[in-house]
């Protein structure tokens, strides 16, 4: 008889987080644990239900058969409890100033509590490929990657390219004009897969001892630049003006300007995160969605076609 693997997903209320805790509740091999942070004004700590959205998914994965245990990643007191018995762990954590320091904390934890495998925030493109300072939310992964190496606890990487639910909001599209632009010469392939598929993936990679100490790569479709211009305009109907913006060294020229009179890292860093896929640098080596055949990844052309873009 196998034992059920205790997998603990922290950040499980995010956008991400609340899918991987469905993914793996519908895989259905493993007990789920979903780590929601506690309301620290209370005297005894109890769930905060100031958040109503965030009520409404806890009540949604207790439903499916979620245990919710309470953690905050910048009080690392919560997570020895949390992490206790833990085979693995899922950090969905979102960008912030948490990303780096709290994951740190949880790594310690589940170091200490002798988890087995830790799945970090990635969930991009390969940033490994990335020298720090390409982009200044990758680079955090880069650090999350090197202490989770330092400290030998094993780790799964899951890199899915971008979300294919924020393509219309890439600096690629300017719908407003209706204008599809790039850097480059438009050919570079881009890797793209739902955030739905994304959790499929990471509902595997949990369990995978293909995985140990590697990245599981992902990409429900794979298309370059002009490609995906004729995609949106088959799936929509609606035409648009293509418009070159230069080369990728002049794409580089820019986002350092606009870096140096930024005023938030939201000015810049989509495009950093388009310098990694356009320049080929942060591309999607080793796809491997064949490794499981039974999850049928949306193609850009499919989720265009659905109107949710
Ligand atoms: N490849 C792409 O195109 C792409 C696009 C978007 C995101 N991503 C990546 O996907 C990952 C998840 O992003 P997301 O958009 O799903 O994030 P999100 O919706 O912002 O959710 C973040 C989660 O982290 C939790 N959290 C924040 N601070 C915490 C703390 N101190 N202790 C415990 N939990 C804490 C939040 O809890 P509360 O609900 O309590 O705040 C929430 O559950 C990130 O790595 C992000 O960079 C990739």
């Amino acid at each position: 008889m196998t034992t059920k693997l205790t997998v603990l997903v922290a950040g499980s209320t995010g956008m991400l987080g609340f899918k991987i805790v469905s993914a793996l509740l519908e895989k259905g091999d493993v007990n789920v644990r979903a780590m929601v942070r506690f309301c620290k004004a209370e005297a005894t700590p109890t769930l905060d239900d100031s958040n109503a959205e965030n009520r409404q998914k806890i009540d949604a994965m207790k439903a499916k058969g979620a245990i919710i245990v309470e953690g905050d990643v910048m009080q690392p007191e919560t997570l020895l409890p949390a992490c206790a018995g833990v085979d693995v762990v899922v950090s969905a954590i979102g960008n912030s100033e948490v990303t780096v320091p709290g994951q740190k904390n949880l790594i310690d934890a589940a170091k200490q509590q002798s988890v087995k495998r830790f799945i970090p925030s990635d969930y991009s493109v390969d940033y490994r490929k990335l020298d720090y300072g390409d982009n200044d939310n990758l680079d955090k992964r880069k650090e999350v990657l090197e202490y989770l190496q330092l400290k030998g606890l094993e780790y799964t990487l899951v890199l899915n390219g971008a979300f294919m639910d924020m393509i219309a909001y890439i600096p690629l599209f300017d719908l407003e004009h209706q204008i599809f632009q790039y850097w480059g010469d438009g050919e570079t392939p881009l890797d793209f897969t739902t955030t739905d598929d994304t959790a499929k993936y990471v509902a595997e990679a949990v369990s995978d001892p293909g995985f140990a100490n590697m990245a599981l790569e992902v990409a429900g479709d794979t298309l370059t630049s002009k490609q995906l211009k004729a995609t949106y305009e088959g799936a929509t109907g609606s035409k648009l003006t293509e418009k070159s913006l230069g080369s990728i060294a002049e794409m580089q020229a820019w986002i350092t300007a606009k870096k140096a009179s930024a005023s938030s890292l939201n000015d810049y860093v989509f495009h950093q995160y388009m310098y990694a896929m356009l320049s080929g640098k942060g591309k999607l080596d080793r796809i491997g969605n064949d490794r499981y055949p039974h999850i049928k990844p949306t193609t850009v052309e499919q989720f265009l076609s659905k109107g949710d873009a």
